[in-house]
């Protein structure tokens, strides 16, 4: 506005942002990782506390320091950030998943380090599906509409394949996922780790909803522009 103060439109909004990336261990030196860095899950947090929410951080492997006024609980493995997304969300009206969560996890974890044997072949790792965060939050509000939080939003990265653009498999997810709103992140560009974005926002049917390009900062502020129209709607 005019006075250069930031809009106070999440005044008292609980904002449960999940952030980062999940570490699955496979022995007690190694796990499987990916790139997230935390910064966009971080940067949705800043913009809103600036306009007035209550934060907290599922931080999942984030070397950043905590936002002033956000509350923060660490979590490393999908299976640590599945059960405190779960605890969190009950005091939530609205769940940001921004962290880049594992699909697959190690079917055991070795209590010793895994050792390489001369003239024996390399190990296989089996893999187990972990839990969808996400579509379990969908499932439960929406099998009791008065369940928390009112408002879900999630994150898609995509690169396309020979047969679907990325695009097209971004409006796919969202229908599937079913989140009120879905970020997608079009990851032909290599955005890991980068400090400006570019997102389009899809509805829970997979159509448009709005486009932002930007600082991490600025793509934050523009999620959180429609979750703002959204919350408009949601009855209280
Ligand atoms: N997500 C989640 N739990 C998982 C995996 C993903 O909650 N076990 C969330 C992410 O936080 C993100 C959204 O689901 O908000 C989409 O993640 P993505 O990896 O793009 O989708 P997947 O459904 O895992 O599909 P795939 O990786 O096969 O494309
Ligand atoms: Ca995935």
């Amino acid at each position: 506005d005019a006075s250069g103060a930031p809009v106070r439109d999440l005044q008292g909004v609980r904002v449960l942002v999940s952030a980062g990336g999940t570490r699955e261990e496979i022995d007690p030196v190694r796990y499987i990782a990916n790139h997230s860095s935390g910064k966009q899950g971080w940067a949705l947090a800043h913009a809103a506390l600036a306009r007035g929410a209550q934060v907290t951080l599922v931080a999942a492997n984030v070397e950043l320091e905590t936002p002033p006024g956000a509350e923060r609980v660490d979590v490393r493995s999908a299976a640590e950030l599945a059960a405190a997304v779960a605890e969190q969300r009950e005091q939530a009206d609205v769940l940001v998943m921004a962290a880049a969560v594992a699909d697959f996890t190690p079917t055991t974890r070795s209590a010793a380090k895994i050792k390489k044997v001369d003239g024996q072949d390399a190990p296989a790792i089996p893999l187990t599906r972990t839990p969808d965060v996400l579509r379990g939050s969908v499932l439960a509000r929406n099998e009791d509409p008065g369940t928390a939080p009112r408002l879900i939003v999630g994150f898609a990265a995509e690169t396309g394949s020979e047969h679907e653009s990325s695009l097209e498999l971004a409006r796919q997810k969202a229908r599937r996922k079913g989140a009120d709103l879905l970020v997608f992140n079009d990851l032909t560009a290599g955005v890991f780790g980068a400090d400006s974005n570019s997102v389009r926002i899809l509805d829970a049917a997979g159509a448009d909803v709005g486009e932002v390009t930007g600082s991490k900062l600025h793509v934050a502020h523009g999620v959180l522009d429609q979750v703002v129209a959204l919350l408009g709607d949601v009855p209280l």
